[in-house]
């Protein structure tokens, strides 16, 4: 739950942090001047043109127009709030929380999670023991070496055996005075039906324990070594066991999953090892429930990219089409890695080995390809009617694409795998009416092309802007040479505005930024005009050029609406068409003296 955050330990976390450190752990930077460069981490790019400029704390990136102060940039690499990234960049500087009177049961839960986490740590510990050092564990270590599983592997899982016995962990853990309550609300023992007492949930099995991303057991999951049911048994769901949000492997993945660039899911804890074993180790696996939106932004935290790869049985295709439509409500790049025959990625690699393995993911295929060809799979495009009916199914599918380039490609595609002619494809996709929504992103990109045409006079807004940072006194003189209403930038009338509201209350004017509410738009807008490069003039001698630059434009405007009132009045017979006139003349007697100037 968020809670109120006071300005002065937001503001203590932004002084005590260094931007182009807490940048140079994502991007790598190079300095040139009192600036920063490197590739923008928020789109794809070759040259540089993502700038950081620390004496104002700002970054800006001049390729895809993304700015804003250190927490703006946290929030958007880490995929969280800007409140939750104030917190992050908190944490991460040791600064305390501000104090605050903790409610006794927000006491009595934070007592209750230590407890957990002590006890999943003992049991893991416990578990891992009985399979390396007892002779309860041969069992599980020979299933183990049977599955191609090392003692490597086994140390760096933490892999473990629970013995086949009812009392083992419950036994064991009365002598040590483990609450018996606690042990029950980890699910690591039972209530006996009948009669007093508990046992062991967990025997027989071969032991995984499931760890959050920074290494906290949190659960087990117990694969049966025997014939019997169910094949695997997990933890229940506790204070610290969220299905829906962990993923098993991510603390040994994350780092890796940052290094390639995606995150590789599968569907299975030992097709996460196996896979990990052969080298490949940014690779998750979500805990036996479908794949949820939770997961997938964590995993966006450390890459733009998602290859899943489940198991090319029926279940796992249908299990890969939900988890795209889940991954397809967020901004992740989506891959389908495509086994062959049957098999799950840990059967693939102990049968074709780690290479091959490799070069299967290396083929992962786009999202689209893999509707396309799952329609095709169930179709039967030989004869005309056939073809028709997977056609009718690819409509919506080339209607969702987004971009028009990728849409003309695949829609030649189509045309070729159906023997139609793209043209009727492309009358088809109008008529149903298909891309409706592509429309509309269309009409955004291309605003957002031309708000991104920087003409001179939006230039001139921005140095007004950062002069106003600088200077917040220069308002008056800009308010008198340009009203702000007549701004003629909406985003730069925002920001000047916002400006002006903190400069009357006599507020400082750079608390603008701790208005999370500004917007994205200003917010990046702001950023660039602190970070744009000025060239060696002097600021102030800008200044003035910008100031003529736009009180010429609003003198045009007026000079506009003032001939336009003259000569309405003058068709009207009214003879105070003279005074508007008289009006428009001044105006431009001041247009040709500030065009002298310059
Ligand atoms: N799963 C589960 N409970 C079950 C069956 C499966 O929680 N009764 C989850 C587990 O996380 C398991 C995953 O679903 O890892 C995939 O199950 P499945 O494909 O049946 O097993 P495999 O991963 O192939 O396991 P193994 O190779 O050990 O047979
Ligand atoms: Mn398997």
């Amino acid at each position: 739950m968020a809670m109120f955050l006071p300005d002065e330990f937001v503001e203590r976390v932004r002084s005590e942090s260094d931007l182009v450190s807490v940048v140079s752990t994502y991007v790598q930077l190079k300095r040139k001047g009192n600036r920063y460069w490197g590739c923008c981490p928020f789109h794809q790019e070759d040259t540089p043109s993502f700038s950081v400029k620390p004496d104002d704390g700002f970054f800006y990136c001049f390729g895809c127009h993304t700015g804003g102060n250190i927490f703006k940039f946290i929030s958007l690499i880490e995929n969280i709030s800007y409140y939750e990234a104030i917190l992050f960049q908190a944490e991460r500087l040791n600064i305390p929380l501000p104090e605050r009177e903790k409610t006794p049961a927000e006491i009595a839960r934070d007592k209750k999670r230590d407890e957990l986490r002590e006890l999943h740590e003992m049991a893991g510990k416990f578990f891992h023991n009985c399979l390396t050092m007892t002779n309860y564990g041969k069992a599980g270590l020979a299933y183990f070496h049977k599955r191609g599983i090392g003692d490597d592997i086994i140390e760096e899982f933490q892999l473990g055996f629970a013995p086949d016995a009812w009392n083992k962990l419950t036994d064991a853990f009365a002598k040590r005075g483990v609450n018996t309550e606690l042990l029950l609300e980890s699910g690591l023992v039972v209530k006996r039906q009948q009669g007093n007492g508990e046992y062991d949930r967990f025997r027989n099995r071969v032991m995984i324990p499931i760890m959050d991303e920074r290494g906290r057991i949190c659960g087990f999951g117990g694969r049966i070594i025997a014939e019997g049911n169910p094949k695997y048994l997990n933890s229940p769901e506790t204070m610290l066991f969220n299905k829906r949000k962990l993923l098993f492997g991510l603390d040994k993945a994350h780092r890796h999953i940052s290094q390639a660039g995606f995150a590789l899911v599968v569907e299975g804890y030992m097709d996460v090892i196996s896979v990990f074993a052969a080298g490949i180790k940014n690779v998750v696996a979500s805990l036996g429930t479908a794949f949820t939106v939770d997961q997938c932004k964590k995993l966006l935290r450390y890459a733009p990219a998602i290859y899943f790869c489940y198991d090319s049985d029926n279940a796992g295709q249908e299990a890969i089409a939900r988890a795209l439509g889940i991954a397809g409500e967020t901004n992740a790049q989506i891959k389908v890695v495509q086994l062959p025959d049957g098999k799950d990625p840990d059967e693939f690699i102990q049968k074709y080995g780690a290479e091959e393995f490799r070069q299967v993911v290396s083929k992962a295929i786009s999202v689209v390809d893999f509707r396309l060809k799952h329609i095709m799979a169930h179709s039967d495009v030989s004869g005309l009617e056939g073809r028709l009916r997977a056609l009718t199914e690819m409509l919506p599918v080339l209607g969702d694409i987004k971009n028009s380039a990728e849409r003309s490609a695949y829609v030649s595609k189509v045309a070729k795998l159906l023997s139609v002619s793209e043209n009727d494809i492309l009358v088809e996709l109008t008529k149903k009416g298909h891309w409706h929504g592509t429309r509309q992103t269309d009409t955004r990109n291309v605003e957002n092309v031309v708000r991104q045409v920087d003409d001179a006079g939006r230039r001139a807004g921005r140095v007004v802007i950062r002069m106003v940072w600088e200077e917040p006194a220069v308002l008056d003189h800009f308010i008198s040479m340009v009203p702000l209403e007549s701004v003629p930038d909406p985003v730069h009338r925002q920001i000047l505005s916002g400006l002006n509201e903190k400069f009357r209350a006599g507020e400082p004017v750079k608390d603008i930024m701790s208005l999370s509410d500004l917007g994205d738009e200003a917010t990046a807008e702001l950023s660039r005009s602190l970070v744009e490069d000025l060239g060696e003039e002097d600021i102030s001698l800008l200044y003035e050029a910008c100031v003529r630059q736009l009180r010429r434009s609003f003198l045009a405007s007026q000079y506009e609406v003032h001939s336009m009132n003259a000569e309405r009045l003058h068709q009207q017979g009214d003879a105070r068409y003279m005074d508007e006139l008289a009006a428009s003349q001044k105006i431009k007697q001041e247009m040709d003296e500030l065009q002298s100037v310059d």
